[in-house]
């Protein structure tokens, strides 16, 4: 009796009864049969294949074939060409296909009028129909060179309406006609042949207040840009506004005495002045500080006089959410032990507030919003104290101002 290796998964030989079938026994002669019916599925798969993808490729034909505008035009013809458009002076052509059957469209640049046909056509023979258009400057004379454009477009830009209109293009596929227009550009409701310039600023306008442009939108055809106000540049993201630093750059008329400050939209030039107070003179130490100068051991309103005087220039934007801190103040140095901080006089009281944020600490906080252009000022005084006898006092006279834009 023969008996199949119980071990082996590969049989050698097959059993010459085949009487003993295990699972995993495959004879020589088994396993050849098998993989020549592999052989043949995996054929079978790959003619379904072949065919799937000529199948493919001939719909992509059809396809092609079906948005050829005047596919009449083409049947029973290789797919060639018109010579390529001599270029529109002052203008624009649409239309980048010139094969048989496609058509051209003719645009000219704001301040010039297109005199001749709109639209030429690729023939079957291989021409272009009708002849070559040519843009005219409005007032009349006939231009050919770009700098009279160059000057024309810009000069016309602002007076004259930006052209809105546009021609779609159309496909014909499976008997309906889909038109479609450039970016910026809508179907006009009137004429589907036709598209109209998309207004992107009245647009933002109704339904995202702010989103496109921080400050003023000009719509063009087809396009929008964004405007700042001067002493502001476009930022990087075309939308923003960045406030130009007059004083960095150097742009700014301020004389030697004067002091430049930046500001939200602009500069100011200030001049810094030692104050009077009774008994004590002060003098200029930096451009922004004046000290007392001596006094007389029994003046006694002298000594009581500010031993300093700091001036301190900030630009907010208006409408600046509050309360806000402007800015914290300490000494430079402490001998007594006691710090205090106020506001003195009436000036700006409306406006201000001092905040104590620390022992030695004190900071200028504006509590009531401002709407620009203003020009805000307080004085903060800050006394030091030993065992509640007054060691000195120190002045900051703080000049807000308070920019026309809320950026
Ligand atoms: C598509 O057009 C080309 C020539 O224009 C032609 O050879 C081809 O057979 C067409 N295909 C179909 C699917 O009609
Ligand atoms: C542009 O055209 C104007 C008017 O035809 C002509 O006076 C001017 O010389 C031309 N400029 C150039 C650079 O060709
Ligand atoms: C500086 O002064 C000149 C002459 O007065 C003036 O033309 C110019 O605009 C001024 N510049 C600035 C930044 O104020
Ligand atoms: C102010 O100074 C004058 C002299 O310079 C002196 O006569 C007067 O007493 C001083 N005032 C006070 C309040 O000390
Ligand atoms: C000021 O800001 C508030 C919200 O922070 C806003 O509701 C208000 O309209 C703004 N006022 C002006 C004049 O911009």
């Amino acid at each position: 009796m023969f008996h199949c290796p119980v071990s082996v998964i590969v049989c050698a030989c097959c059993p010459v009864d085949r009487s003993c079938t295990y699972p995993d026994c495959w004879c020589g002669q088994e396993l050849q049969n098998t993989l020549r019916q592999v052989q043949k599925l995996l054929s079978a798969h790959e003619t379904s294949f072949q065919q799937n993808l000529r199948s493919v490729r001939k719909k992509l034909s059809l396809l092609q074939n079906n948005t050829v505008k005047h596919s009449k035009l083409n049947t029973g013809k290789k797919s060639t060409g018109c010579p390529s458009p001599e270029p529109l002076a002052n203008g624009r052509i649409l239309g980048r296909v010139f094969k048989v059957g496609h058509e051209i469209h003719f645009l000219c640049s704001p301040g010039f009028q297109l005199m001749g046909l709109e639209t030429r056509r690729c023939l079957d023979i291989q021409t272009w129909s009708g002849t070559q258009p040519s843009c005219k400057f409005r007032d009349g004379t006939e231009y050919n060179n770009a700098s009279v454009a160059a000057s024309a477009s810009s000069s016309s830009f602002s007076s004259q309406p930006p052209t809105t209109t546009r021609p779609s293009r159309c496909i014909e596929f499976l008997g309906s006609t889909h038109c479609t227009c450039e970016e910026g550009y809508s179907i006009s409701r009137q004429d589907t042949k036709l598209c109209t310039d998309l207004d992107e600023c009245e647009l933002y306008r109704r339904t995202q207040p702010g989103r496109l442009c921080l400050n003023t939108c000009v719509n063009t055809a087809g396009s929008f840009f964004c405007q700042c106000p001067s002493g502001y540049n476009l930022a990087r993201d075309s939308r923003s506004c960045h406030d130009i630093d007059e004083c960095v750059r150097g742009a700014h008329n301020c004389s030697r005495e004067q002091v430049c400050v930046n500001t939200h939209g602009g500069h100011r030039c200030v001049e810094v002045g030692c104050p009077r107070f009774r008994n004590a003179t002060y003098i200029k130490t930096s451009a922004l500080r004046c000290d007392r100068n001596p006094c007389l051991q029994e003046d006694k309103t002298c000594l009581h006089a500010p031993l300093s005087v700091n001036f301190h220039f900030m630009s907010v934007v208006s409408n600046i959410s509050t309360p806000t801190v402007l800015f914290r103040l300490s000494a430079a140095r402490v001998l007594g032990d006691t710090l205090r901080f106020g506001l003195m006089g009436n000036r700006g009281v409306q406006h201000f507030t001092i905040k104590r944020s620390g022992r030695q600490t004190g900071q200028l906080v504006l509590v009531n919003s401002v709407q620009g252009p203003a020009t805000f000022q307080a004085d903060i005084e800050m006394s030091e104290l030993e065992k509640k006898v007054l060691l000195g006092r120190y002045v900051t006279k703080v000049t807000l101002f308070v920019s026309p834009y809320n950026f």
